[in-house]
């Protein structure tokens, strides 16, 4: 598939400061390059640097036609490779960022020395939504990319709606804990057997005010003044939740999953290529992996957001060791709350053997190494994604966000995850991973898993919907509107 010629046409693309946010626009970002588009990729200076440590000097030089540049997040400066408060971020990119980003494509089309023709497009993260006020002012058509699941998308969308029956915020925070979050929701039938607790956290809140709720009610309701909406799912996988959404944002492009896609047009080196990770990797997992038999390793990774408690990592640890298998566990630095993570000498010496433990690893590699059979994880679309396009199986534990309703769908209706209690407790971790990896449910996950695999391989092979739409948005968006 070559790539086609695109006169002079000029996409500034600008993800959401956070790791599951950079990495697939910047997959978005190199299949248009290839599409010969030119590509300014814009990160905070926050993210640069981080970029700059983990990947090394060379790492943000770009290429022909693809650069990348920067703006400010408006937050304090930290010098750490922390996870930046996700309330604070939305707050400052609401209030702080659109002075920033407008200097900056004004700057863009000032400079004629470096062979970029002016600004034509923008495609920006549906959370960063106040880079919308700029395109319209400028004129330029704007692209938005959703980096959800269509499920989680529809979440956000209802918000307003949740607000409106008056159903958040809550009266009393007893509600969490009374069974209220079981309550069925009945009047977005898409969204199937959704129970209050599965949608998207945020609205978990007795607060009016309250920073994440009404920034994604926000964000979601904005998503209608862009000129096309991508996700990165597939249609095989959401067909319901995407016949709902389209009836609001007609232009909707499933492009998932991006990976694959990549691999399909770019070729499978690409991933080891992407440089696009915050923390740096640890280089002994995939060594690490090659011993093990087929499919006999639980992988485990909470993403780069989730925090959790000294108590909750315990409780992990000894679930894990308790059931015997073999495991990669990565704990990112930051992963404990206030403080390093650290784990019982006892445990250390139980699973000598059995287990390793990474500070990040490279998640895609890891995932699709023949010898992972299951995947303990968040539940954030990503990680999701990345599963499901190698058919391995999970147990889910949300954080935050719309990470319950990727849950839920996975387990409930994918049927390919079981959900281990919030208030996690060691003996459920144990029996879950070995009902995972041993067990008649975990057999049956491992097939329903497969299944999606192929149909995801489909998706992004010639003639398959992802392929296909990513001609479109080209096509219909991207090149006529000039
Ligand atoms: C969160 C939400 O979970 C997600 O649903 C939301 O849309 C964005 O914010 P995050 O915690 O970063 O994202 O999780 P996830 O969406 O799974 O993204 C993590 C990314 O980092 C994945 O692409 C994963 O492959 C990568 N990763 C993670 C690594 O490469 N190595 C690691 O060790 C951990």
């Amino acid at each position: 598939m070559g790539s086609i010629a695109v006169p002079k046409s000029h996409i500034v693309c600008i993800p959401y400061p956070a790791q599951g946010h950079i990495n697939p626009m910047l997959k978005l970002a190199k299949l248009l390059h290839f599409k010969g588009f030119y590509i300014t990729f814009v990160n905070t200076e926050f993210n640069h640097k981080r970029l700059l440590r983990s990947r090394g000097p060379k790492a943000l030089d770009g290429a022909e036609r693809f650069r990348f540049d920067t703006i400010p997040d408006g937050l304090p400066p930290i010098d750490q490779d922390v996870t930046q408060s996700i309330p604070a971020l939305c707050d400052s990119s609401t209030k702080n960022m659109e002075g920033p980003f407008r200097d900056l494509l004004n700057k863009l089309n000032d400079d004629v020395t470096s062979g970029f023709p002016p600004v034509t497009h923008i495609l920006s993260d549906g959370v960063m939504s106040f880079t919308l006020d700029v395109a319209e002012e400028m004129n330029l058509p704007e692209v938005l990319f959703w980096t959800t699941s269509a499920c989680g998308l529809l979440g956000y969308m209802t918000y307003r709606r949740l607000i409106e029956r008056g159903v958040t915020p809550f009266k009393d925070e007893k509600s969490f804990g009374d069974g209220t979050l079981d309550t069925q929701v009945e009047f977005i039938p898409r969204l199937k057997n959704m129970r209050l607790r599965d949608f998207p956290s945020f609205l978990r809140t007795t607060d009016p005010n309250d920073i994440m709720l009404n920034f994604c009610t926000r964000e979601s309701q904005r998503a209608s003044r862009g000129s096309a909406v991508i996700l990165n799912t597939y249609e095989e996988l959401e067909r319901d939740v995407l016949d709902a959404i389209r009836l609001v944002l007609p232009r909707v492009y499933t492009l998932g999953s991006l990976s694959m896609l990549c691999q399909e047009i770019l070729g499978k080196q690409y991933l080891s290529s992407l440089q696009s990770n915050l923390w740096k990797e640890d280089p002994g997992c995939l060594d690490w992996l090659k011993n093990k038999e087929p499919n006999s390793v639980v992988y485990v990774n909470f993403g780069s957001i989730t925090v959790m408690t000294d108590q909750q990592l315990i409780e992990f640890a000894w679930g894990l060791a308790n059931s015997k298998k073999p495991f990669l566990w990565v704990i990112r630095p930051d992963l404990v709350n206030g403080d390093s993570a650290v784990l019982p000498e006892e445990f250390l010496s139980e699973i000598k053997e059995r287990g390793m433990l990474a500070s990040w690893c490279p998640q895609e590699q890891v995932l699709s190494h023949p010898s992972i059979g299951g995947f303990l994880t968040h539940s954030g679309w990503n990680s999701t994604l990345e599963s499901i396009c190698v058919g391995v199986p999970m147990l889910c534990w949300p954080f935050f966000a719309e990470q319950t309703t990727n849950c839920h769908y996975s387990c409930v209706e994918w049927g390919i995850g079981m959900e281990i209690d919030n208030d996690v407790k060691r003996e459920g971790v144990e029996k879950l991973i070995r009902e995972l990896m041993e067990g008649e449910e975990g057999n049956a996950m491992k097939d329903k898993s497969l299944e999606w695999m192929m149909k995801a391989r489909i998706a992004t092979k010639k003639g398959g919907s992802s392929l296909v739409n990513l001609d479109k948005l080209v096509d219909e968006v991207l090149i006529q509107k000039q």
